[in-house]
């Protein structure tokens, strides 16, 4: 077995090279290279672009960490495809795509895990494979086991984005969700509400969620054509939309998990678990152990796919 390499070109852009000498695994996450945050190596750069800062990568790997530019093949992932060939950047014949968004989002959790077995829960905005997927891991493999059809990751954000506080400190729209979840804590919820933000978590239809509350929602016709304008509640009022639409997402995500009743250890991986509160209410509700990464967002995204191709061993 060569050397590995393996990227993801999508928001949140990383690479991760396997060295076969020393059988360790390593990951740059491209945005601190270039200092953009949700760096896109894709869309927002030209092929020579792209090329340049691989070259760099490839580079930091050799220097940094011995690695060979000698490769049995680089990986790319199914929906983050750069418009560069790799094999002018990297010394191998072969470029291969082995697995699909979630799929890369489970292995690369499963095996940072401390588990030998788990239920896996990957669930965010959305990858070339839906946007909330179930699995099923052990030893042998990791196993599809359910496709929920929702958008957590895309209505979270789309709720942050109603918050003019949110809305205004927030300078890509990725930065809304984390910025909602942290003004939870100062609102209070509307529990009439509840039920049309859970359902939104669903279907994501923005009208429908309008016309449920009653609330006075802009851009009705096409919110996410720029999320940053969508804001309509400021202070206290936004601050209670926050936590109501927190606890919609709970109950959403609730609701589905009660379905499942996994006698083994859970994980939560995908964008979305980055909500640290619904982190710690599965934890309490569930008395067995669990795990989330410290990178559960599209960051991992490379390393799930190296892991694929090459389950790592002790
Ligand atoms: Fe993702």
């Amino acid at each position: 077995m060569k050397n590995l390499v393996s990227i993801f070109a999508g928001h949140d852009a990383n690479i991760s090279f396997y060295n076969a000498t020393t059988n360790k695994y390593y990951t740059i996450e491209i945005e601190r290279l270039v200092k953009k945050r949700y760096f896109r190596l894709h869309e927002d750069n030209t092929p020579a672009q792209q090329k340049d800062i691989l070259e760099k990568c490839r580079d930091i790997a050799e220097k940094e960490w011995g690695i060979e530019n000698d490769y049995e093949c680089v990986l790319i992932c199914s929906d983050g495809y750069i418009q560069t060939d790799p094999r002018e950047i990297f010394n191998t014949q072969h470029v291969r795509t082995v697995a699909r968004h979630h799929q890369t989002h489970a292995a690369s959790v499963f095996h940072m895990s401390p588990f030998k077995e788990a239920l896996i829960v990957s669930y965010d905005g959305g990858g070339d494979d839906g946007h909330f997927n179930i699995y099923s891991a052990n030893q042998d493999g990791i196993i599809h086991v359910d496709k929920i059809e929702s958008d957590f990751g895309g209505g979270y954000l789309l709720c942050g984005s109603l918050i003019r506080e949110v809305a205004e400190k927030s300078r890509h729209q990725l930065a809304l969700s984390g910025k909602l979840m942290g003004l939870c804590g100062y609102g209070n919820v509307i529990p009439e509400h509840v039920p049309a933000f859970e359902e939104f978590f669903f279907d994501r239809d923005y009208e429908k969620l309008a016309n449920w509350t009653n609330l006075n929602l802009k851009n009705i016709d096409d919110p996410w054509k720029n999320a940053l304008d969508n804001w309509a509640f400021e202070d206290q009022e936004g601050y209670d939309i926050a936590a109501t639409a927190q606890e919609g997402f709970e109950d959403a995500f609730f609701s589905v998990l009660s379905k499942y009743d996994p006698d083994v250890p859970l994980i939560l991986t995908g964008g979305c678990a980055l909500n640290v509160l619904v982190n710690e209410k599965v934890k309490s509700a569930y008395k067995r152990p669990l795990y989330v990464p410290p990178n559960p967002h599209d960051g991992s995204l490379s390393l799930g796919h190296l892991f694929l191709y090459r389950q790592p061993t002790e």
